[in-house]
């Protein structure tokens, strides 16, 4: 079954009793982090937490979590028996990626409903955890899908790389130049241009899985193939670059090569379940 987006896959969890939606207050200050940790570990249900301490009024107000923590749920995501193996997995990943399925473009989509742009963007509108007590801050970017563009040939690349919120319009990254986005950002370097980048948050979870694959293709292609379904593509606000139309949260940004522009990242301390915003 294709999941259209973030929603429809929560809407899917529920029905099968696979979702706990924690009413209770919870504090993104390393609480969260701590439950979802722990809820992983036993391989528990998908989590919605809907009462953030500091975060009732907010532009967003609710937080996603443990999406992929059990085979049974990456067996849903790719609409195969829960009873498949991790062996078997494996083959079923290697054939979808044989058959990579284009993206589609369109002109709108639920992504566009609400825009925030210049001096009103603020990062902590978003209710990003601190999820571990030695990280440095708070990580927006954990199973994120950051697009950015080759200028050479237009191709566009997806990856999943870890971003902590910095001034409440920056996120400080670590850009290795060996990724997709870092041999991108060496050419815009050359050209003395800066980079543009967007951070996909929250939609169909074949994303952040092809995204954090490390494949020498389009991952929007390779999505496409995993979900069984084009991914449908929506041009962004401040650059040409293409995001899912039913993304639940899409910043847009750039990367200069500019030391004054640079900002500390870290550290990022243990390994953690990645989570995803869900917009108002
Ligand atoms: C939660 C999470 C965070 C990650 N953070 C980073 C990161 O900060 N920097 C990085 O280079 N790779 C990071 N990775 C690994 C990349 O996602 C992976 O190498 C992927 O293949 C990158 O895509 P690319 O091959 O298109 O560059 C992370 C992976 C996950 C699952």
């Amino acid at each position: 079954m294709v999941h259209n987006d973030l929603r429809d896959w929560i809407d899917d969890l529920e029905e099968r009793n696979d979702l706990k939606r924690i009413t209770a207050e919870v504090d993104w200050n390393e609480e969260i982090g701590a439950i979802t940790r722990e809820i992983s570990s036993q391989f528990g249900p998908a989590l919605l937490f809907e009462n953030i301490k500091g975060h009732r009024q907010t532009l967003c107000r609710r937080l996603f979590t443990n999406g992929t923590g059990t085979r049974e749920r990456v067996c849903r995501l790719l609409g195969v028996s829960e009873k498949t193996s991790y062996r078997e997995m494996v083959a079923i990943f290697k054939d979808r990626f044989a058959k990579p399925v284009k993206p589609i473009t369109v002109s709108k989509g639920p992504v566009k409903e609400n825009i925030v742009k210049g001096d009103a963007v603020d990062l902590f509108q978003f209710p990003v955890p601190k999820w571990n007590p030695h990280d440095g801050g708070r990580f927006i970017m954990t199973s994120a899908s950051i697009v950015t563009k080759d200028p050479d040939t237009g191709i566009l690349n997806a990856g999943t790389y870890r971003g902590m919120i910095g001034k409440k319009n920056t996120i400080g990254v670590l850009l290795a130049m060996t990724q997709g986005w870092g041999k991108h950002f060496s050419k815009y370097k050359n050209r003395g241009e800066e980079m543009p980048v967007a951070v996909v948050i929250g939609w169909d979870q074949t994303l952040f899985i092809a995204a954090s694959t490390p494949v020498n293709h389009s991952e929007y292609e390779l999505a496409g193939s995993l979900r069984g379904a084009p991914v449908e593509l929506v041009k962004c606000e401040t650059s040409d670059l293409l995001v899912p139309a039913s993304a639940e949260i899409v910043l847009e940004g750039f990367v200069s090569a500019d030391p004054k522009t640079f900002e500390p990242e870290g550290p990022w301390t243990v390994q953690r379940v990645p989570g995803l915003l869900c917009g108002t």
